[in-house]
């Protein structure tokens, strides 16, 4: 693993870079801009139909870069020896941070396709109490968590 590290290095970091600024840029666009704009549409129904709409096309392409962003740090771990190294305390911290996050788009996920079959059925009422956490806790609190990530991610590539 540590040959194929040092071989392909550039792509690896490449790649593991460019995947959390897929999730956590399209966490941020979705949130701060899309969603304020959604929020003008005066129909409660047409307005949780897009937002529905809109997070179901964000689900679905950032769940690739995540797969992404953790088989290259798998790889990070194995070619810096991580776990050895007086850096394994921050790498834990990164394995944790991306568990949480990951959990957390997967009850997104869910949450959302609910809502999906409840504005099927027109129950407005229920589809706007699955999605509402959404936008006010969940993502935000990921975008939080993906900012940290970076922020130890920076340190690590000046101390590595
Ligand atoms: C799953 C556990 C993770 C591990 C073990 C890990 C490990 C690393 C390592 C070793 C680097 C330095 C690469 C280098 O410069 O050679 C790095 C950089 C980076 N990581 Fe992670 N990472 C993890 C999760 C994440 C997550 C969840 C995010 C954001 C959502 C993230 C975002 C970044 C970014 C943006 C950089 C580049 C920082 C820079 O070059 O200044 N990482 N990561």
């Amino acid at each position: 693993m540590q040959e194929f590290f040092t071989e392909y290095k550039t792509f690896i970091v490449f790649f593991h870079v460019i995947s959390a600024v897929v999730w956590v840029g399209g966490m941020i666009a979705m949130r701060y801009a899309a969603h304020a704009s959604f929020m003008e549409i005066e129909s409660p129904a047409k307005r949780l139909e897009r937002i529905a709409h809109a997070l179901k096309r964000l689900f679905t392409i950032v769940l690739p870069f995540v797969i992404i962003l953790l088989l290259t740090a798998v790889v990070m771990i194995k070619g810096y020896s991580l776990s050895q190294s007086e850096f394994s305390a921050l790498s834990h911290a990164k394995e944790g941070i991306w568990s949480v996050m990951f959990i957390n788009l997967i009850v997104m996920m869910k949450r959302r396709n609910r809502a999906q079959v409840m504005l099927a059925e027109g129950d407005f009422a229920g589809a706007k109490g699955q999605l509402e956490p959404i936008g006010k806790f969940m993502v935000p609190l990921n975008i939080v968590l993906g900012i940290s990530a970076i922020f130890i991610g920076t340190y690590f590539s000046s101390h590595l």
